[in-house]
């Protein structure tokens, strides 16, 4: 990665207009629920291996961009981007679609938790595989997490939206090409708030807050949310889901579905990181 690379990131993202990004409205206060799990971070770290520049797209707030490395982040968020901490990588505004950098400009890209919001996930990968020879997507399975006791016991119509949104890791192996799938399952303390993060602190969903920072809310209709969540209130104060669910709160971790795709061809790094 050149410096004028950053250099045209910097005078990209001064001169960005406001984007009617989604996020603008769903991503106030994420980055005070949603902190990065440090077992997470080191399993992208480790994903990444010895790629020198990285882009990560749909950076939202910096989540898992490993300090070591030269990142550059996208994100169409201003209210993400506003997020990022002091010291965070350059952060462009711009969309997974049309990421505007040279083909392999980049030893790696990085895509965490965002396939499923891109408008065109076609295009948002075939930019990812143009701009980078390797890559790290962590995404989750449907299939799995559509069996989260939340979601099918209180909200259902959350899984039914995110069914609608998300696809599914079939797809993505398809369309990113050859790669290994490995299944990143959720401590009961993870740190990172997500909805399913809370599988064994159900009280966390009576919160506001918590509920705000996740966009499978966030995008479900507020009524059904707000039914699922009084039941489950209800549930809590009369017992009923601790009798129910007694047996999550002898596990340790959870499968929810979380599955980190990494693939392509590391290339020999050095200079520009070209090869
Ligand atoms: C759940 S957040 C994940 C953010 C960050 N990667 C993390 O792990 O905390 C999803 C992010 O994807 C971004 N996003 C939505 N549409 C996008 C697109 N078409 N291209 C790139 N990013 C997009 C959102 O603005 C949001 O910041």
């Amino acid at each position: 990665m050149r410096d004028s690379v950053l250099e045209e990131v910097r005078a990209a993202d001064a001169a960005a207009p406001a984007t009617g990004a989604v996020y603008d409205r769903i991503g106030v206060g994420y980055s005070a629920v949603r902190r990065p799990d440090p077992e997470w971070a080191a399993i992208v770290r480790d994903a990444l291996g010895d790629a020198r520049s990285v882009i990560n797209v749909g950076a939202g707030s910096g989540a898992y961009e490993p300090a070591d490395l030269r990142v550059v982040a996208v994100e169409p968020s201003a209210e993400m981007r506003a997020q990022r901490p002091a010291g965070a990588a350059p952060c462009l505004a711009g969309r997974a679609e049309s990421l505007p950098f040279d083909d392999g400009a980049f030893d790696a890209a990085l895509a965490v938790l965002t396939v499923h919001h891109w408008t065109d996930l076609e295009a948002g990968i075939a930019e990812l595989r143009r701009v980078a020879p390797r890559f790290a997507v962590l995404t989750y399975d449907m299939d799995v997490q559509g069996e989260y006791w939340f979601t099918r016991d209180y909200v259902p119509e959350i899984a039914r939206a995110e069914r609608s949104r998300v696809p599914s890791v079939q797809r993505l192996t398809e369309l990113l090409g050859p790669c290994e799938v490995r299944e990143l399952p959720l401590r009961h303390d993870f740190t990172d708030g997500f909805m399913t993060a809370f599988w064994r602190r159900p009280e966390a969903y009576l919160d506001p807050d918590v509920r705000r920072a996740c966009s499978a809310f966030a995008l479900t209709d507020a009524e059904a949310v707000s039914r699922g969540v009084e039941r489950l209130r209800a549930d809590l104060d009369s017992g009923l889901w601790h009798r129910r669910y007694a047996d999550l709160m002898e596990r340790d971790t959870l499968d929810a579905g979380f599955r980190l795709i990494t693939g392509g061809s590391p290339r020999t790094v050095g200079g520009e990181g070209k090869p």
